[in-house]
């Protein structure tokens, strides 16, 4: 068994695009292993495949990808994602990244919601279901837009308060097109958009970050574990980690309900809007292969974080799942002090 460096194919512009950053080294590079193997929903696949039947999938829904989420949940991913960032309460200078970020919901959630708070004077838009379709403009049109916003100082783009992170350029561009609608000229100056694999932010310098988020997005990934000890890197001590994914249903006769709802009606609506049924058998299938409730906090714990907790929304259809980076000194504390008195099994 061996794990190798793969090319999982994703071509990456070499210059900077509006206040989009990309890296210039052409690919990205993580670490799948073609012999170690995985799952693509029910499917029996290698690291390496999964990668690519993941890429694929996102790179066909993603000019639907908006309209579709209304569709399958009702609007109600709408309320989900407005309950996930009140629970991250971000300050005014809360620095965000949002992994996984695909068409950018949870960053211009932040960005509007920083609005809401005492001291803000731009004017506040919130999203309409309209927003869902995104408008049809050429690249270099959205490029050229978010170039007017006007070059941004070194000390600018220090201050950035949130990159959005995705490993699929396709979905990326949908958001950065759906942003120009969305944001204000002030909050597009605020937004990064940057392409990236959440197992491998290498780029990324320890510590940087107050808030990381990811929505709807950590199931994709091959090492969902990998994914969790990326985060805690890249955060600041102190620093919050905050994850939504679809989750499990205890009770039977709602599993029953939301199975029938889940394999009989969403990939015939995917094969009815977007022709599209293998992604949305996909869809629903990586959700009942990803770990429950409790064993996703152990893990999230597992990688350093404390104070770790899950809420569940809808009856456990989704999960906010929850952690605090220490600061190491307290972290210690709660492990050593006072001798035979682990305080840790307090704070998990
Ligand atoms: C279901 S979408 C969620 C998008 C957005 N967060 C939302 O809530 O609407 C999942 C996203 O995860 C991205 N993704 C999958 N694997 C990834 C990885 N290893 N690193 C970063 N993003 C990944 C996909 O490209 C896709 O945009």
């Amino acid at each position: 068994m061996f794990s190798r460096s793969v090319n999982i194919g994703l071509r990456l512009p070499t210059k900077k695009l509006g206040n989009c950053k990309f890296s210039t080294s052409g690919t990205i590079q993580s670490s799948y292993s073609s012999d170690k193997e995985t799952h693509f929903g029910f499917e029996t696949v290698s690291e390496t495949q999964k990668a690519e039947k993941v890429k694929k999938v996102f790179e066909t829904v993603a000019s639907k990808y908006d309209l579709m989420n209304d569709m399958m949940s009702g609007g109600v991913h709408r309320v989900w994602k407005d309950i996930f960032i009140n629970r991250l309460r971000p300050g005014r200078k809360t620095k965000l990244i949002d992994v996984a970020g695909g068409t950018g919901d949870i960053a211009f959630r932040f960005l509007q919601h920083k609005e809401t708070l005492p001291n803000c004077s731009s004017p506040i838009r919130f999203t309409s279901p309209l927003d869902s379709i995104p408008s049809k403009r050429p690249e270099n049109e959205v490029e050229a837009q978010y170039q007017a916003l006007g070059n941004s100082s070194p000390e600018e783009e220090n201050n950035r308060s949130v990159v959005v992170c995705d490993i699929n350029d396709k979905m990326l561009e949908v958001g950065r097109t759906r942003s120009l609608s969305i944001l204000t000229p002030d909050q597009l100056r605020r937004i990064d958009w940057k392409q990236g694999d959440a197992e491998n932010l290498s780029d990324i310098p320890d510590n940087s970050f107050d808030a990381y988020t990811i929505a709807f997005g950590i199931r994709n990934c091959v090492h969902v574990d990998q994914v969790v000890r990326e985060a805690y890197r890249i955060l600041r001590p102190g620093g919050r980690f905050l994850c939504l994914e679809f989750s499990h249903v205890s009770n039977p006769a709602l599993q029953w309900i939301y199975d029938q709802y889940s394999f009989q009606v969403i990939p015939v609506m995917g094969q009815v809007m977007v022709g599209d049924w293998d992604s949305y058998i996909y869809l629903v299938q990586s959700i009942r292969k990803f770990p429950k409730q409790e064993d996703f906090k152990y893990m999230i714990q597992q990688a350093g974080f404390r104070f770790v907790t899950y809420e569940n929304l809808t009856f456990g259809v989704a999960a906010i799942h929850s952690g605090v980076k220490l600061y190491i000194g307290i972290q210690w504390s709660l492990t050593n002090w006072p001798i035979g008195f682990n305080l840790s099994r307090f704070t998990g």
